[in-house]
């Protein structure tokens, strides 16, 4: 059921249910981070295998220190006051009351404050962190309304709170290394490096060869926030070319192309705004999705700010099944 009460969200959390909630980033499927039957169940209702480890969301950053992190060092307290609540993620050592089973079974915890008032306001009144991958199928796209979710997981879950259109459209910039000089953005999300680096200085990206080596990352796997329809990136027109007679759903920029009907376009910010185009970046291949096309389509982003973590979630949908003779 899709609802509009915090209260009810709440009631549903402290039975040891996970509900849809939203945040400001992508919907979470949300359960009690203590309640270790609501944590086998987000893993069940996601179909993620175990062992990838969950983010934990808190109300404020006292809370954060209080019931999660063993330590919090100078470098966290910077980017909590520049981006918390916000869509930043810091893996920091856990507290030993932290389950392993929401860590993938590692000392670390990956926590953030989100900042969409209904998700507050549910970490107000239940009073307990609330783990929360994004509300998706493993492997699916992430859902960024509380449509998508109903379409995806409605039948799995007693509530999914309805908080309005995600206003940041992509996950969390995930950072490590908060002891080190150097740390380490092992996802890019809503936080574009350029605003990262004004905080702490220079940052490392993780190259997809050592995240293999590290930890179990879905976001991290080489194929991930995948339409069903095969998507391809690349030079759209001379894409188009490759495949005369084919059905083809195009997700572009700025501007709609000619030769395909404008049904089958979804153009993110005819201004150019890459905020603009990360919020409708999953929307619209959901959209695309459910056109029946042969091929999704979309070019290659600017690569500076949001259009980096755009480029990346689409270079992770690109199933790479184009042998370009189709
Ligand atoms: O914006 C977001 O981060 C959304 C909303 C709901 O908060 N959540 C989200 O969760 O994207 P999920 O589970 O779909 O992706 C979380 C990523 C995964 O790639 C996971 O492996 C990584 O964060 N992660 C979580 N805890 C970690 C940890 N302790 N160490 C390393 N990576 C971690
Ligand atoms: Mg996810």
């Amino acid at each position: 059921m899709i609802g509009k009460s915090a209260t009810e969200a709440a009631a549903w959390l402290r039975k040891g249910e996970v509900v849809g909630l939203p945040t400001e980033t992508v919907y979470g499927l949300a359960g009690n981070i203590f309640d270790a039957g609501a944590i086998r169940k987000i893993y069940e209702v996601k179909g993620r295998p175990l062992g990838h480890p969950l983010i934990v969301h808190c109300k404020d950053v006292e809370a954060v220190k209080a019931l999660c992190v063993r330590t919090f060092p100078p470098m966290a307290q910077r980017l909590a006051a520049a981006f918390w609540p916000g869509p930043l993620t810091m893996i920091l050592p856990k507290k030993e009351s932290i389950p392993l089973s929401v860590t993938g079974g590692r000392d670390y915890v990956g926590i953030r404050v989100p900042s969409h008032p209904l998700f507050s306001a549910v970490l107000e009144e239940v009073g307990f962190p609330v783990a929360a991958p994004s509300a998706n199928p493993y492997g699916y796209i992430s859902p960024t309304s509380a449509a998508h979710v109903a379409a995806q997981l409605g039948d799995r879950v007693p509530y999914i709170l309805d908080g309005g259109i995600c206003d940041v459209g992509v996950e969390s910039t995930i950072v490590e290394g908060l002891d080190r000089s150097v740390p380490v953005v092992l996802r890019l999300g809503g936080i574009p490096l350029e605003r990262l680096e004004g905080v702490v200085g220079k940052v490392s990206l993780l190259k997809s060869a050592e995240k293999k080596v590290t930890v179990a990352v879905p976001g991290n796997l080489p194929w991930h926030y995948a339409p069903h329809t095969p998507l391809v990136v690349g030079e759209v027109q001379t894409l188009l070319q490759k495949l005369k007679g084919k059905k083809v759903g195009l997700l572009l920029f700025q501007k709609a192309v000619e030769g395909v009907p404008l049904a089958n376009q979804v153009v993110l910010s005819e201004r150019g705004s890459l905020e603009e185009a990360a919020q409708g970046l999953f929307k619209g291949l959901h959209h695309l999705d459910s056109l029946g096309c042969d091929w999704l389509l979309a070019p290659r982003f600017p690569d500076v700010g949001l259009g980096r973590t755009i480029n990346e979630r689409l270079s992770k949908a690109d199933g790479r099944r184009f042998t370009g003779t189709t």
